[in-house]
């Protein structure tokens, strides 16, 4: 079989078997450097990371390779991402890789069967921090990438642009203004985001629809400064208990979100897949005891649905409490947004709701955080069906389109650009790779068909005249 009567489908997948170890050998590298873009981590291994994904791409032989940033606040640069371009000879429609190559911080060290940043291979796995979010989506890009050249050589028309951004786990705060300054350079027809998961091991999926990403900090002062808290506890709450008071009005008995002006609606690019509970609960590792919150089916609630936690708190710690009526405390939320919800509406309903609740006349004060929109596909368009077929030709298995409770912010800024273009959102992760978590993972067999069938997607696309 050839695809558009060009590239044998047999041949390329030869291709990419035979340069399957190399790529996995890249990634083992890419994995040992901790880029993280955190304030709080050193900012010198994130630079040595796009220096390494700079260098791993000159060697596959595309050209201008450039490491660009952002302005961040008060003048400090953004993480550095990799642009690099190939240009589409005449009449070829151009193709923008995306994938992230900063990683999330490891956390507890014990809570990790080996080093986080020292890859290990394990029951046709790879495990370490990054493996899978997104060092593997830039191998997925840089293995189908060399497949199709080697096989092609200069024949090879399609335009190709690498986009590997710095800074995506810390909410891409610069990649605003660094898509203003490359918009021409990043301008594409199709855009592949290599950076979610397939359906299950085996399975492979297209992501059609991501939640949106609204934080921010509430602060209760309720007094001047600490009481003593036998002689004024009772007629006077602390602040950490009001505070508790006021998040507790976040959710309703059944746990579903309170907040008005952020329904659940039918998503237009209506996946039709729906998550198992019990397989739900034991991907997350859930104790039986443990009741769900919410209604409606579990893909539902994820995929249509908000979901409002709070990550974080300022208040003391227990070794050091005292008898104290605390005076203030401080928390951060996030709200997941499903598609079809307004950022900016999100973030003013959530405003409005807190100041409306202060418990006991607290005084409360919100401090609005980033926001990053919910995303959507338009479901049937032609390079939809050809990564579809691109999977269903890798795997052997049909794929699934499915939604995602997560958040990718630069999907929205390039479909806010780019209306034209198609964006197709793909990875390697699967629901056992504990991204975020300890003992984070890569199943490589999916790995290597999810190279394939991107080398697939793009001879397919390169055989396309555009228009
Ligand atoms: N790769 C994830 C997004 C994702 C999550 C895809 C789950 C598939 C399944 C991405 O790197 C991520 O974690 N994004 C952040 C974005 C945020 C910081 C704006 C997220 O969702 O928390
Ligand atoms: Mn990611």
């Amino acid at each position: 079989m050839t695809i558009g009567g060009g590239v044998p489908v047999g041949a390329l997948r030869d291709r990419v078997e035979a340069g399957f170890r190399a790529a996995v050998a890249d990634l083992v590298k890419l994995v040992e450097i901790p880029g993280i873009a955190w304030p709080a981590f050193d900012p010198a291994h994130l630079d040595h990371s796009a220096e390494a994904v700079a260098g791993l791409l000159r060697d596959a032989g595309v050209s201008n390779v450039r490491i660009v940033r952002g302005a961040g606040q008060n003048g400090k640069p953004g993480g550095p991402a990799v642009l690099a371009r190939k240009p589409a000879a005449a009449g070829q429609p151009t193709v923008l890789l995306y994938a992230h190559h900063d990683v999330q911080p490891p956390g507890d060290p014990e809570q990790w069967s080996a080093p986080a940043f020292t890859a290990v291979e394990r029951d046709g796995r790879l495990w370490g921090r990054g493996v899978a979010d997104d060092k593997a989506g830039i191998i997925m890009h840089l293995a189908a990438y060399r497949a199709l050249t080697d096989m092609l050589g200069a024949g090879f028309g399609l335009g190709v642009t690498f986009f590997i951004e710095g800074e995506e786990e810390s909410g891409s705060p610069t990649l605003d203004g660094l898509l203003n300054v490359h918009e021409e350079q990043l301008r594409a027809d199709v855009v592949i985001v290599a950076d979610s998961a397939n359906w299950q091991v085996g399975v492979p999926a297209l992501t059609t629809s991501l939640r949106g990403l609204v934080d921010g900090l509430i602060e209760v002062e309720a007094f001047d400064h600490g009481l003593h808290s036998g002689t004024f506890g009772g007629p006077v709450l602390d602040a950490v208990t009001l505070l508790a008071r006021l998040i507790a009005t976040f959710h309703d008995g059944d746990g579903a979100v309170t907040i008005r002006g952020l329904p659940a609606v039918k998503n237009p690019a209506a996946p039709e897949a729906d998550i198992d509970e019990k397989e739900f609960r034991a991907q997350a590792s859930l104790p039986n005891a443990l009741q769900l919150a919410g209604t409606g089916s579990i893909a539902w609630r994820l995929w249509n649905g908000p979901a409002l936690s709070i990550i974080g708190l300022d208040v003391p710690g227990t070794a050091v409490a005292s008898n104290t009526l605390l005076p203030s405390a401080r928390a951060k939320f996030s709200l997941r947004l499903a598609p079809g919800t307004d950022p900016d509406k999100a973030m003013e309903a959530v405003r409005r709701h807190v100041l409306a609740n202060a418990p006991f006349g607290a005084e409360v004060r919100f401090v609005p955080g980033s926001a990053s929109a919910p995303f959507s596909a338009s479901p049937h368009d032609q390079a939809s069906r050809t990564a579809l077929w691109a999977m269903e030709q890798a795997w052997g298995v049909a794929p699934v389109r499915m939604g995602v409770g997560g958040s990718i912010p630069v999907v929205e800024h390039l479909a806010g650009r780019f209306p034209e273009a198609t964006i197709l959102i793909t990875g390697a992760e699967d629901p056992d790779s504990r991204a975020h978590g300890p003992d984070e993972s890569v199943h490589l067999g999916d790995l290597q068909n999810g190279i394939l069938a991107e080398a697939l997607l793009l001879a397919a696309l390169g055989n396309k005249r555009r228009g």
